[in-house]
């Protein structure tokens, strides 16, 4: 930590100063005053283009901002994750999702151990198994080969899996089907396999600590499937793989741990989509693409890490979200995709962002005394034009926007990509520079429906753009939001890779069940609600 708390900091003296001036102009007026601002305030890398030009920033605020990056250590903090430093001061460990990346040669040594040969050797075991799997070699138990993945998982264990297997679907093995369970309601698991024969279906059980109660017991219920419908408890060695740090619990589950693929405490769940927890990627896409992945990752880590702070695309997004979260009080931020295979890429951000930056109390634990993360959320592209877009434009609420967009589709078909296209550009635009008052009157709308019809416009937006979805550009997106939470996190000076938030609901779960499975009436000594919640819900159950 900082020997100054953030509040106390210059640069957070002199932004708070800076923001009486800057509430009062309009992107308007700054546009008009820097005819080359457009061209100015954009930054290039990992094959992503970024146009900032349209935040309510002039050169000042980039630059008192980047202070505030410097006096909150930024780079020393970047520099010590990097060198695998125990950075989550509350869990005790390194945060090394970089090391995941790192190319084959490279080397990352942590207390004595080259954590890069590690990487690579899991990678190698899990390339080994996807050809083996792609090409039919692996049998299941009847001796048909693997058709049909399902993982099952939850949290950093689902959402990295599903959201890549989605946003790549285009590059995976057409002739597979690929399922994501995460979902403890039955319904997830039974829907999932409804239309798939076990003979052809391999579950890869994703669980890093191998402990999460929805994971295992949907696991354990698929394996009732397999069991069932092959008739062997023998049966699970061919359709039961693991992705895990704990080898204990995987062998306690009936898993040969020679089936089990590792990785590392030093992986967050929510930073894990590029370690082993990536199986049903390489599966479907293949390990080459896996690997262009993984250098688009390293390609954004490598800018993250060298880049100076006024031209790094992840600083200037992590410091334009503490630009509007603490000193324009906007409480959420949009990311919306114009591309349909990034359908699940907002939901994959939710836990990264908030997950990670949604704590109280800085890595001393005292209260912070400031907002932390906000909320982040979003959908793809056109759709949410014609749905929530409304309150962005016109609503009371600031809410700065994320719109990613590409050069390219992956499926050309007539116009349409251009159509897409342009609905990135006119809600940017929109979104800035609004409709007045005259512009309204001049084009003879009625007295009273003027006010309705005025755009006050002066609304914040981020424009990604990249060349075209591919591996490659779907890692370095991925690394360019981590370490934008990473800024954020430093600035507010929190442990952006703990989540204890999550665990008392998980303990209060687990002393409920009984009192829902039991058939006697339990004797309840919880609050007067959770009490009635429970004496209804098995009334509801018995009839
Ligand atoms: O409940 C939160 C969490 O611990 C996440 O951080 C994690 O991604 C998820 O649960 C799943 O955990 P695991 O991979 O250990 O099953």
């Amino acid at each position: 930590m900082p020997a100054t708390r953030l509040r106390d900091r210059p640069a957070w003296q002199a932004l708070a100063g800076h923001h009486a001036q800057i509430e009062r102009r309009h992107l308007r007026e700054l546009f008009a005053e820097d005819p080359g601002r457009g061209e100015r305030l954009c930054a290039e890398a990992a094959g992503l283009y970024l146009d900032y030009s349209k935040n309510r920033i002039t050169d000042e605020t980039l630059d008192l901002l980047v202070r505030l990056a410097r006096e909150s250590e930024v780079e020393q903090r970047r520099d010590m994750m990097f060198a695998g430093k125990p950075i989550n001061t509350s869990e005790h460990r390194s945060v090394l999702h970089i090391a995941l990346r790192m190319p084959k040669g490279a080397s990352l040594t942590v207390d004595g151990v080259d954590v890069v040969a590690q990487v690579h050797d899991v990678l190698d075991r899990m390339a080994d198994f996807a050809h083996r799997i792609r090409s039919g070699e692996w049998k299941g138990h009847t001796g048909r080969p693997i058709r049909n993945i399902v993982n099952v998982g939850i949290g950093g264990s689902d959402l990295g899996p599903v959201m890549a297997y989605e946003a790549l679907r285009h590059y995976s093995a057409r002739d597979m089907t690929f399922r994501f369970v995460s979902n403890v309601d039955s319904t997830d698991l039974v829907e999932a396999t409804r239309d798939l024969s076990a003979e052809e279906t391999l579950f890869i059980v994703s669980s890093k600590t191998f402990g999460t109660l929805e994971t295992l017991t949907n696991a354990h219920s698929a394996r009732d499937w397999v069991v069932g419908q092959l008739g062997s408890e023998e049966a699970v060695a061919r359709h039961f793989v693991a992705v895990s740090t704990n080898a204990e619990r995987v062998r306690e589950f009936g898993i040969d741990t020679a089936n089990m693929f590792g990785f590392w405490d030093w992986v967050g769940g929510r930073y894990s989509m590029d370690s082993a927890i990536g199986l049903s990627t390489m599966i479907a896409i293949g390990p080459e693409r896996f690997a262009d992945m993984l250098a688009g990752f390293h390609a954004m880590d490598e800018h993250f890490r060298t880049a100076p702070l006024s031209e790094n695309l992840p600083v200037l997004m992590g410091l334009l979200a503490v630009w509007y979260g603490n000193f324009f009080g906007a409480q959420s931020i949009g990311v919306m995709p114009y591309e349909q295979y990034l359908k699940r890429f907002p939901a994959y951000l939710q836990q990264l962002t908030m997950e990670s930056n949604g704590k109280r109390v800085t890595v001393d634990g005292v209260p912070v005394g400031y907002d932390t993360g906000p909320v982040y959320w979003g959908e793809p592209g056109t759709n949410g034009q014609h749905s929530f877009y409304q309150l962005i434009h016109q609503g009371t609420r600031l809410i700065p926007v994320d719109l990613i967009g590409f050069g390219k589709t992956l499926n050309p078909l007539g116009d349409h990509h251009d159509i897409l296209s342009s609905n990135v550009f006119a809600q940017a635009q929109a979104l800035a520079f609004g409709r007045t008052e005259e512009e309204v009157r001049a084009e003879g709308t009625p007295p009273d429906v003027v006010p309705h019809r005025v755009m006050p416009g002066n609304r914040p937006t981020n424009v990604l753009l990249a060349e075209k979805l591919t591996p490659r550009i779907l890692g370095a997106l991925v690394a360019l939001y981590e370490h934008s939470v990473f800024t954020q996190g430093t600035i507010w000076g929190i442990d952006s890779f703990d989540q204890w938030g999550v665990e008392l609901g998980k303990q209060l779960a687990v002393r409920i069940i009984p009192e829902l499975t039991g058939e006697t009436e339990p004797r309840l000594t919880h609050d007067s609600s959770t009490n009635a919640l429970i004496r209804h819900y098995r009334r509801l159950k018995q009839t």
